[in-house]
């Protein structure tokens, strides 16, 4: 084989050995480009095509599966000082968990309030407060409610939700009565809110703000019917009696009962759903002395109330 030898004068006497000379490398870098795109042909293709949005609620950020966590503490600065984002989140909570008895405007006239006895408290007005006005005692009426009258309480309210309400409802107030310091440092060493609390797991849901609005506001509202129907009986009614007598917190049994889809259908399912992890449904152990007159009365009653 005749060996191609180049000079430079050479090249510049006959350009068409400059090709000669490159061609190689080019060929080098050219199977080089094709390799490139064999290998990632999969990866160049897929970047080329425009991601595809439906429609914008499907991007929701969903509900990641977690577990129950800490919550985020609380700043005890809000328990003294007016937070406007608090008091604007304080008035979507309080519509949905408070309205149906306290009404809209915080007067006491809610229409699940009106049979009730004592009435629903009117927030404009500064007499006749039972635990009081100020931030730390509204935290704790929250927390317990008042359960010999028909305010439940709210401890499945995280800490800066309640805060958030409290923070709405005040704002209603003629001269809001403030915390000392010490009363704050308190209820903190209570409740530990500045250490944060535990909070219970989320699941995934498709657009978790529709299901809030018509579900979750919806169960709320029927709970709170059923509630407040239930402690108006109390004192006349045999199986409203028993109702409060079986349950530890009434709300929760509600809510454990409106979580089941089962026990409407017999007497039989719905004391399996009673009995089905007493203390943390809102039931007793007293639930196993019914006699069978008193549970099919308390299952006829609550039959016509939770609905
Ligand atoms: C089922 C009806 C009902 C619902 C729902 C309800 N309340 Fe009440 N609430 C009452 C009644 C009845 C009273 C009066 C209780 C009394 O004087 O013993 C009351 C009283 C109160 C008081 C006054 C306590 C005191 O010191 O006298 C506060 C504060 C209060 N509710 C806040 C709330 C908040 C905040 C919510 C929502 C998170 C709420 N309530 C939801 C029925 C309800």
């Amino acid at each position: 084989m005749a060996k191609i030898k180049f000079s430079f004068s050479d090249l510049l006497n006959n350009p068409i050995k400059i090709i000669a000379a490159i061609y190689p490398y080019m060929l080098v870098v050219i199977i080089g480009i094709g390799f490139f795109y064999i290998r990632n042909s999969g990866t160049l293709v897929q970047n080329k095509i425009a991601p595809k949005i439906d429609d914008s609620t499907n991007i929701v950020t969903d509900l990641p599966f977690e577990d129950a966590k800490i919550a985020a503490a609380v700043d005890l600065k809000d328990f003294t000082e007016i937070n406007p984002a608090l008091v604007e989140k304080g008035k979507k909570l309080f519509e949905t968990a408070c309205s149906s008895c306290h009404g809209t405007n915080g007067k006491g006239d809610g229409p699940a309030g009106i049979a009730l006895n004592p009435k629903p408290r009117n927030f404009h007005l500064v007499e006749g407060w039972k635990n009081g006005r100020k931030t730390t005692e509204i935290y704790t009426t929250l927390q317990k409610g008042i359960l010999a009258t028909g305010m439940p309480g709210f401890d499945y309210l995280a800490p800066s939700e309640r805060i958030a309400i409290i923070q709405f409802i005040r704002s209603w107030m003629p001269e809001p009565p403030k915390d000392t310091p010490q009363e704050v440092t308190a209820l903190d060493q209570t409740y530990a809110l500045s250490a944060g609390t535990k909070v219970p797991g989320t699941i995934p849901v498709v657009s978790a703000e529709k299901l809030y609005e018509a579900n979750y506001s919806e169960r709320i509202w029927k709970i709170n019917f059923a509630l407040a129907k239930l402690s108006n009986e109390k004192l006349t009614n045999e199986s409203a009696k028993i109702f409060f007598s079986v349950t530890t917190n009434q709300q929760k049994a509600l809510v454990t009962l409106f979580n089941s889809s089962s026990w409407r259908s017999s007497e039989k399912e719905f004391l399996e759903v009673i009995t089905n992890n007493l203390k943390e449904n809102g039931f007793s152990g007293k639930v196993f002395s019914l006699s069978s007159t008193e549970l099919s009365n308390l299952f006829n009653l609550l039959k016509s109330v939770a609905v």
